[in-house]
């Protein structure tokens, strides 16, 4: 949510932002905005709508913003509606005038009573934003230096920062400082990138430093006589503090992902290619995992803590929207497979009940991202209330997956597409190994995890299977994309699922979908069932099969239009449904991996039938840092 890029080094800068920013639009894209410190002072670019737009903007006075220092930001609106005075950056200035520039993701807390006391000491606000609360207030505080008017402004403030911030008396100086939202230090030749995430700094250097909570760091371009005649660059230079000035040693880490993986590569939507390269992610998340001379998984993040999860007496599992589906299915495969009392909980709701956590309780946060602010917070709950926390992220390095005691990384690559497909997926896939990992070590035989991880393996090319079903699916979506109401159903394993293929096509298609349990359907919403309402019914092989196909009979005598996603070679089905999207035969616990993906395919089509941006819908944003 939100999205900050900022730059130090030889290059102008106004182009590298604009690339940063483009990298990093999927997290918020109602408005952007840029500032550099020119000659002249701090020059403020801000437009609304698409970074697109403010790069047209600025494509019409390039020269003032050919400096070397620069910010840059793209928002998801939380205070104040999107509009150019609430885009960031925002600006404050100094008792001596000089101007102060600044960008955040995060929110401030107390920013009611910082905008009284500040109002008090003659500071006028343009916008509704806490943001520009911060930037006043590091104004206010700057005495001497940009770094401690950061720090000194920063013990003021309650809530989540990542900020970026100018100042038009040290030109050569950019401050960053994070606390509960992610900052990433890209290290280039000479110069520095400073961005939300890796995506935006992976096309400069894949060399970074990932600020921790509570942490400085000062970037400074070099003075002319550190200029290097013969590279004709810059030389740079910094140093981290903690908000006290205790300098910090930072590590410099190596970024894992490469560009090709963040660009499109020929696909028209991210969230397409995400689907399609789904086989090849799922292998990446399997590989080295499964040994199959002992018949066991192999999960090396967790050698620690193998004997505390099984001793464990109770999985908790959490989790935000799609990630919260995935947890779901952590419930049915732990008390199937480990038989180990297993829940799952919405991470915002965890943390505001006064949560009852036995001793040996794991909680395991699910997290594409691994910023998410409600799965966080549920997390530090959840540790501080005595309970073993393990990851199962997707993003390396990630907030989540530094704060769990252990844990497992998805490696199924960056997603991009707001949509989550690829990341669910890979979820699913960490949360069996993890439950087979235990129930090895438990009740279930050996030859059952054998057989399992046999099947397991099998998964990508089952998931290709589906996907050769594209045009299909697409042929089916056009008969009943003008449908608004849509209902998904499912029982058991396919319970999750069908509530995800719902969450995906309400959130890119802007179509009303409900998924619940097949059987609940009959307490209630059986009565929106009409002429041609669309019910998608997850249909396959299994122990619920004949309970569903009595559902199925129940929608279509009330004129109901069928779409199951059934067995390969079930003819029963084609019988009843008006449309048909097949997986292969496969074990119950193993089939949420590959029945998603018809409904993954199924949101894409009906979005873009509909004419809708399916990798940036309205109102979302990528990663929900903000609780
Ligand atoms: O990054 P996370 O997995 O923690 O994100 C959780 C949810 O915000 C995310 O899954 C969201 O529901 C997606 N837009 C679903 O497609």
């Amino acid at each position: 949510m939100c999205g900050i890029v900022a730059y130090v080094g030889s290059k102008p800068v106004a182009p590298l932002l604009l690339e940063g920013l483009k990298r990093l639009e999927y997290r918020g894209y109602d408005s952007a905005g840029l500032a550099v410190v020119s000659p002249g002072g701090i020059e403020v670019r801000k437009s609304v709508g698409r970074v697109s737009v403010l790069e047209d903007k600025i494509s019409q006075d390039p020269d003032a913003l050919s400096a070397a220092i620069g910010i840059a930001h793209t928002r998801w609106a939380t205070h104040g509606q999107p509009s150019e005075p609430n885009a960031h950056p925002h600006t404050g200035k100094t008792r001596e005038g000089h101007e102060i520039a600044l960008v955040h993701n995060g929110i401030i807390e107390n920013y009611a009573c910082l905008r009284t006391y500040l109002e008090g000491k003659g500071h006028t606000f343009t916008s509704q934003t806490d943001t520009e609360i911060l930037a006043k207030l590091i104004a206010e505080l700057y005495e001497t230096d940009l770094e401690s008017a950061v720090q000194k402004a920063l013990h003021e403030v309650t809530g989540a920062y990542a900020i970026a911030v100018i100042s038009a008396a040290e030109p050569h100086t950019l401050v960053c400082a994070r606390k509960g939202s992610p900052l990433i230090i890209g290290i280039a030749e000479h110069s520095y990138v400073v961005a939300s995430d890796a995506s935006a700094i992976v096309s400069h250097t894949t060399q970074v430093i990932t600020l921790d909570d509570y942490q400085v760091v000062k970037l400074c371009a070099g003075k002319r006589d550190k200029y290097t005649q013969e590279q004709g660059l810059w030389a740079v230079e910094f140093r981290t503090t903690t908000i006290d000035n205790v300098p910090v040693t930072s590590e410099v880490t190596e970024l894992e992902i490469d560009l090709q993986q963040i660009e499109l590569g020929g696909y028209p939507h991210f969230m397409l290619k995400e689907i399609m390269e789904q086989p090849e992610s799922i292998r990446n998340c399997l590989r080295g995992r499964i040994d199959h001379r002992e018949g066991r998984v192999v999960l090396g993040g967790l050698t620690d803590v193998t004997r505390e999860l099984v001793r464990a007496k109770r999985f908790l599992f959490t989790g935000q929207g799609t990630a919260y589906h995935a947890g779901l299915i952590g419930e049915y495969l732990f008390e199937d497979l480990a038989k180990i009392p297993a829940r799952c909980e919405y991470a915002s709701e965890f943390r505001y009940r006064n949560p009852i956590i036995e001793d040996g309780t794991v909680m395991v946060a699910v997290s594409q991202s691994g910023e998410t602010a409600d799965t966080l917070a549920a997390l530090t709950e959840a540790k501080e209330r005595g309970a073993m926390t393990i990851g199962a992220v997707n993003a390396v390095g990630s907030s989540i997956a530094r704060v769990t005691d252990a844990g497992v990384y998805l490696h199924v690559g960056p997603e991009i597409g707001v949509a989550s497909t690829k990341a669910f997926v890979g979820q699913v896939a960490v949360i069996t190994l993890l439950s087979l990992y235990v129930g090895k070590r438990k009740y279930l035989s050996n030859d059952a995890v054998s057989e399992y991880l046999k099947q397991l393996e099998q998964v990508p090319d089952y998931i290709q299977r589906v996907l050769d079903q594209s045009d299909h699916i697409k042929s089916c979506v056009e008969k009943v994309v003008d449908r608004d109401n849509w209902l998904f159903l499912g029982r058991g394993y396919n319970y999750p699922v069908a509530i995800e293929g719902a969450l995906k096509l309400k959130e890119i298609s802007y179509i009303h979908a409900e998924g619940m349990p097949a059987a609940e359907m009959k307490h209630g919403p059986i009565a929106l069932i009409d002429e041609g309402m669309p019910v998608v019914f997850l249909a396959t092989k299994g122990s619920q099969y004949a309970k569903v196909m009595s559902n199925i009979q129940e929608v279509r005598s009330r004129g109901g239009r069928i779409i199951a996603v059934a067995t390969e070679g079930d003819e029963q089905i084609s019988r009843y449904a008006d449309a048909v999207f097949t997986i292969p035969p496969m074990p119950d616990a193993l089939q949420p991996l590959v029945s998603v993906v018809p409904l993954q395919l199924l949101a894409y089509h009906a979005a873009v039938l509909r004419g809708h941006d399916v990798d940036k819908p309205r109102n979302l944003a990528k990663s929900v840092t903000v609780e």
